[in-house]
């Protein structure tokens, strides 16, 4: 059984003020509120996992809010390099020093406004791998890709490059794929569930095929791109997805939630 993880990636959002509130009101709804209760209790049985992504500066307020264990931290980004001349960046190690648990990598908004290449992510993803952090690794087409049919090969060529020197276990029991198709992120087109679907069934199959059915078996895929309380028992329903990657809709408590309650 693949744990489900919920996960709200927030983005350039939320101060550290609004920080710990977000997380007190979050432990409170999950120690007081009676679905909150069922979902702490989800977390503890490992039926699913809460994760939050807050910006660098918030992680900090979030770890001294935080009185429990039932909501797990990550990283938005990192860079691979173990320390040195590389102004604005932060090392994996400085985010495994915060108390992160998980590294989102290879955001589409890394790829598409920073210009991180599949090249400069093998690297990362590899330099992650070679620490405690978990790495949640983003893929996704554009919408021309979707349109021009290419969906499954951007999605073979944004994986293939990136896990081909790994090993099969270590791709199975620590790594996260967060399938976000551009064209829904932050544009209220949610995927279908179908589609959504095919595609996390595509990478599911690609990872069996790269290091076989037990690999592909274990692995993690999560949906992102629009998600929200009202589409997301849909999309949990797939048997291919494991979870869901949110941005507007995790940003906020309650609407974070509301999807946690579709989760259990
Ligand atoms: P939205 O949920 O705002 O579309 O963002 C999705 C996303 O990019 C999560 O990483």
């Amino acid at each position: 059984m693949r744990t489900r993880m919920i996960a709200g990636n927030w983005k350039m959002n939320n101060n550290a003020a609004v920080t710990g509130e977000f997380v007190k009101k979050l432990e409170a709804w999950l120690d007081s509120d009676e679905v909150g209760k069922k979902s702490a209790a989800a977390v503890k049985d490992k039926k699913i996992e809460i994760v939050i992504a807050p910006p660098f500066t918030s992680i900090g307020a979030a770890v001294a809010a935080k009185k429990g264990s039932l909501i797990s931290l990550s990283a938005q980004n990192a860079y691979f390099e173990p320390k040195g001349a590389f102004t604005g960046e932060i090392s994996l190690s400085m985010i495994e020093e915060t108390g992160c648990k998980y590294v989102i990598l290879g955001h589409s908004e890394r790829r598409h406004i920073f210009g991180e290449t599949d090249e400069l992510l093998e690297k990362k993803l590899a330099a992650t791998l070679a620490t405690k952090l978990l790495p949640i690794f983003c893929v996704g087409e554009l919408l021309e890709d979707r349109e021009s049919g290419a969906t499954n090969d951007v999605l073979t060529t944004q994986l293939k490059r990136v896990w081909k020197n790994l090993k099969g276990d270590v791709v199975g029991e620590k790594v996260v794929i967060a399938y976000e198709p551009v064209w829904a992120i932050g544009t209220g087109k949610t995927a279908s569930n179908d589609d959504a679907q095919k595609a996390c069934a595509f990478i599911r199959d690609l990872a069996a095929s790269d290091f076989g059915r037990k690999t592909a078996d274990a692995l993690r895929i999560l949906y992102g791109g629009s998600a929200k309380a009202d589409n997301s028992a849909g999309i949990l329903s797939q048997p291919d997805i494991d979870g869901l990657l949110i941005g507007g809709a995790s940003v906020a408590p309650e609407s974070f939630e509301k999807i946690i309650s579709t989760a259990i």
